[in-house]
């Protein structure tokens, strides 16, 4: 299939002329032919397919081969860069605010690849948000429920700083999400016009089904169906309330589910991911199918949430090895990674230094290998919720079609929100 392909073109071309210019400024990347995006059907093996899986055995192979990594010669090895060494003259100069990497939505308009995600913000929600626009993050991920304080929610907050920063909304991507229980035709356009007041707007950019389901949250009590939520949702788009529509926490199946009942494209969609959890199967889904790609929790504290008492990927010792190969931090390789593998990032933070570090780190060198060697991390170690259980299956006929007709336990369900299994309070996610 072309779009596959050429997202994969888009990719290489990316990567090879980030090798030149520390700053990537492709607007066409990931920009997928969708010739047979628009069609309705249910999977069927094409030559595209296979070239997918060509690929990806490929790099497989060269993936073994390349394990262990041998050290490069980086002689002499210039200092390393720590965060609190990130000064103001790091700060990008106003032209290359200009220079963000973007991808073009379905709907024409174009996604920032970076972008800031405020979902663990708190009360920083304000601060962090109004320099990250300062500093030239053009992309603000905020979700209904996000909360910067008992007074305030997110998005209050995000209007807020977006006022205040002077930049025009115009060149600012918001996002925000949606829970099951505002799934219903006139709980949805409440909210969407709630959210729009929130964050002083017309428009969104970009609006997600946080969740396909309630997943037994007892405070969550779903007013439809997430394909209802989605029929709602794109009744809002034509209205012009909302530009591009996309889903969060859904398995290819719930993807499928929505291409082969409704008639609304998917611009994106939102999953967790990161160098152990890459979650192959939706990001090849969403590639053949002409959807956007973007990662949350990028920089590991998913495994956190999971249950573990620290965050295993930013210590992680190969990604550190490629780290002080490149004079840069595990940050910083991770971020670019994604990045240069077609996964947009939203990485969130309380810290003016972090937030700077991330936003230059589309400027940091990685090689072929370096890039290889990240994609051999994937279930480096296994959630203990079995998020992964369905998606194992590849991408045949078989197990979309098996999954149409047994859909299974929702992402959001097996993350336990509402506080069960994994611990997480609140369904605050
Ligand atoms: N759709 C969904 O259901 C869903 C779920 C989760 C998240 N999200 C979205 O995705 C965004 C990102 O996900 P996330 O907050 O889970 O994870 P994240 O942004 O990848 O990681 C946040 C954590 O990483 C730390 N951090 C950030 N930059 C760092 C750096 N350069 N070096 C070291 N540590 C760094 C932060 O701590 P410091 O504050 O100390 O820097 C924070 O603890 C969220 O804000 C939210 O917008 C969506
Ligand atoms: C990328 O998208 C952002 C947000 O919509 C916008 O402000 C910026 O001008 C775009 N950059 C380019 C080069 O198109």
């Amino acid at each position: 299939m072309l779009g596959a392909k050429t997202l994969l073109l888009s990719v290489f071309v990316m990567y090879v002329y980030c090798e030149e210019d520390p700053i990537i400024n492709d607007n066409s990347a990931g920009t997928l032919d969708d010739s047979d995006s628009n069609s309705r059907y249910v999977i069927t093996m094409d030559k595209g397919e296979e070239n997918i899986d060509e690929t990806i055995s490929d790099q497989n192979k060269k993936e073994e081969s390349k394990i262990p990594m041998e050290e490069e010669q980086v002689s002499p090895k210039p200092e390393r860069k720590d965060v609190e060494e990130y000064d103001d003259d790091e700060v990008v100069s106003p032209v290359k605010r200009q220079e963000q990497l973007n991808v073009t939505l379905k709907s024409g308009h174009k996604m920032p690849l970076l972008g800031l995600g405020t979902y663990r913000l708190g009360t920083a929600t304000y601060r962090i948000t109004k320099e990250a626009l300062e500093i030239g993050y053009r992309l603000i991920d905020t979700a209904k429920i996000y909360e910067a304080s008992r007074k305030e929610t997110s998005e209050q907050a995000i209007g807020k700083a977006i006022q205040a920063s002077g930049v025009p909304r115009s060149e600012i991507f918001i996002t925000t999400k949606i829970m099951p229980d505002l799934f219903g035709k006139t709980e949805m356009r409440k909210a969407v016009q709630n959210s729009l007041r929130a964050l002083q707007t017309d428009y969104l950019d970009l609006l997600l089904i946080h969740y396909p389901d309630c997943g037994g949250d007892p405070y969550c009590k779903a007013t439809g169906t997430f394909v209802e939520g989605w029929n709602h949702m794109a009744e809002l788009v034509e209205e012009g309330l909302i530009r591009d529509i996309g889903v969060s926490n859904m398995f290819m199946e719930e993807v499928e589910k929505i291409w082969v009942e409704t008639t609304a494209p998917i611009s994106v969609v939102q999953n967790w991911f990161d160098p152990y959890y890459q979650d192959r199967s939706v990001r090849m889904l969403a590639s053949k199918r002409g959807i956007m790609y973007t990662g949350y929790s990028a920089l590991g504290v998913g495994w956190v949430d999971d249950g573990m008492k620290k965050n295993p990927v930013l210590t992680d010792s190969t990604i550190k090895q490629i780290a002080d190969r490149r004079n840069c931090a595990p940050s910083d390789v991770i971020l670019k990674w994604a990045i240069t593998r077609g996964v947009a990032v939203i990485p969130g933070t309380t810290k003016s230094a972090h937030l700077r570090m991330n936003f230059n780190s589309l400027k940091v060198k990685l090689t072929e290998d370096d890039l290889m060697i990240m994609d051999s991390l994937d279930n480096k170690i296994k959630p203990l919720n079995d998020y992964g259980k369905q998606v194992s299956g590849g991408f045949g006929f078989g197990s979309i079609l098996g999954g149409l007709l047994n859909l299974g336990k929702s992402v959001g369900s097996l993350f336990g929100f509402g506080g069960s299994s994994s611990g997480i309070t609140g369904g605050e996610l």
